[in-house]
């Protein structure tokens, strides 16, 4: 991580589980479905696909090229860029840090679900259990001085396992857990596709997938949220690519590597929503809930939908469930090592720490502020933190860096670094999609996100958020002006 000794991937696989790890996450298993459904079923794939080449690849791209010719930290990378973006690459990096705290209590619920699941401990009624007996939740912030002990443990194990990954050398570390990681989790996720295939009322989930709802593709708010799924998915704007892409040797194909892992992202989501989608309709045929009410989004469809149908499965449900909850876990990790990989890059290329200090510092903190969440009202916060921070802050970063990179950083260059090695090459219209098209639809993203978290939001919502905001304007500007340890860092 620091300048006296170089950080390499030992190989491109190592390099394309990772990137494929960071954005295989709980975004792919559960959002996708919802957003799928909800936007016109399999009419959906069109604008879907559109943004993934559009916008999607195209932005990975610019990360990958950024990366990969400057060979720095994201924060360096800007200060070289001008030395007054020093504070919006702090600004980028504590928004990704931020995300990463409270997915991390998400990755701890599941963690909990994973034991619960042995013997299908949620009873007759998930929802109140995972309201009641895992959350501990409370209606006001009252709850936020009581902790509740199962998700801080829980919580705990998590921070300790990213901890134990990311403190490691990169090939040792990230490297060799994403080489282990994702072919299990996609061995699972062909597991429980193939058994939900087998189940009776099977067709009556996937065939949504493939039924379209053609009048959905005049409707704005569909591309919108397809574009959202995207970015979400792709983890674009976090810089976890161009943070991975600035570890690749010579030589390497970057725009060959983008489109490899932009296509697996999808197809992992898409087909692993054949099985949920399958597992659905089983639920409709057995117990006669409408499938609508069945496909909801998140902790919803994990915590209390899954258990639900597990319950009704039999005695197969005591392998399918743990592998269940188990393919979260896999895919959530992998995506938090990579958060944190660009956060503990930046720190420590500027303050000269080293990748162990560095890791334990950030991990220590993170810790304590997921603590916040492993309160009775932590779900709650929880919920403020996802709306604020997805849904404005992190779209807004993006928006950033696409004004930078597209306006004030020479971009031709990154067409020569693109097109140097690879044999997919781009030209004049990634040009146009990064200066024109991608700006003008984050903005239509963010302003959609900032007037539905406006509408939606109380008055807790709103202090919680003040404070967010507060917090990311000082928290960078400090961090920019601490002076750098790294002699080097200034040399542009
Ligand atoms: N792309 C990953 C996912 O779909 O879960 C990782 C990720 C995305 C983490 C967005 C956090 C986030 F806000």
């Amino acid at each position: 991580m620091t300048e006296t000794k170089k950080t390499e991937w030992n190989s491109n696989l190592a390099f394309m589980m990772a990137m494929i790890g960071s954005a295989v996450g709980l975004g792919n298993i559960w959002r996708f479905p919802n957003v799928l459904y909800s936007n016109g079923g399999g009419s959906f794939m069109i604008p879907y696909i559109v943004s993934l080449f559009l916008l999607g690849i195209s932005f990975v791209l610019v990360e990958y090229a950024v990366g990969f010719k400057f060979k720095k930290s994201l924060a360096r990378i800007l200060f070289s860029v001008s030395k007054k973006l020093e504070p919006v690459a702090w600004f980028i990096l504590l928004i990704v840090f931020l995300i990463t705290t409270y997915y991390v209590c998400v990755v701890g619920w599941d963690f909990i679900y994973i034991i619960l699941s042995l013997t299908k401990a949620w009873g007759a009624n998930p929802d109140l259990y995972f309201a009641n007996n895992v959350l501990h939740a409370t209606d006001s912030m009252s709850g936020l001085f009581t902790i509740v002990p199962n998700v801080l443990v829980s919580v705990f194990v998590i921070w300790f396992l990213a901890w134990f990954i990311i403190k490691r050398d990169l090939n040792d570390g990230i490297g060799n857990v994403s080489k282990i990681l994702l072919p299990l989790l996609c061995a699972i996720v062909v597991i429980i596709v193939a058994f939900s295939l087998t189940l009776p009322g099977a067709s009556i989930g996937y065939t949504q997938i493939f039924t379209p709802d053609w009048s959905a593709l005049t409707n704005l708010n569909v591309w919108l949220a397809a574009f959202g799924q995207i970015v979400f998915s792709l983890s674009l704007g976090m810089a976890i690519a161009m943070t991975y892409a600035s570890y690749l040797p010579e030589g390497s194909k970057l725009v060959d590597n983008a489109v490899i892992v932009a296509f697996s992202n999808s197809g992992f989501e898409v087909f692993n929503s054949i099985g949920i989608f399958s597992i659905l309709g089983f639920m409709t045929l057995s117990t006669g809930i409408p499938f609508n009410e069945l496909v909801t989004e998140g902790t919803g469809l994990a915590f209390v939908v899954f258990p639900q149908v597990f319950n009704t499965m039999g005695g197969v449900a005591y392998i399918i469930g743990p592998l269940f909850f188990l393919c979260i876990l896999f895919a959530g990790i992998t995506s938090v090592i990579a958060l944190l990989e660009g956060v503990c890059y930046s720190i420590s290329e500027k303050f000269l720490i080293e990748r162990k200090k560095t890791a334990t510092a950030v991990c220590i903190v993170g810790f304590l502020i997921s603590c916040i969440f492993a309160t009775g009202a932590g779900s709650t916060i929880l919920g403020v933190f996802d709306a604020y921070l997805n849904n404005f802050a992190l779209l807004f970063a993006i928006l950033l860096e696409c004004i930078i990179f597209g306006w004030v950083y020479k971009f031709d260059d990154l067409i020569d670094t693109l097109n140097k090695n690879s044999s997919i090459k781009v030209g004049k219209t990634w040009k146009a999609v990064i200066k024109y098209i991608l700006p003008i639809c984050i903005f239509g993203l963010w302003a959609q996100g900032v007037y539905s978290t406006a509408i939606t939001a109380d008055s807790i919502s709103i202090i919680i958020m003040a404070i967010l905001t507060v917090v990311l304007i000082v928290v960078p500007f400090i961090f920019a002006k601490l002076p750098a340890i790294n002699k080097d860092y200034y040399n542009v």
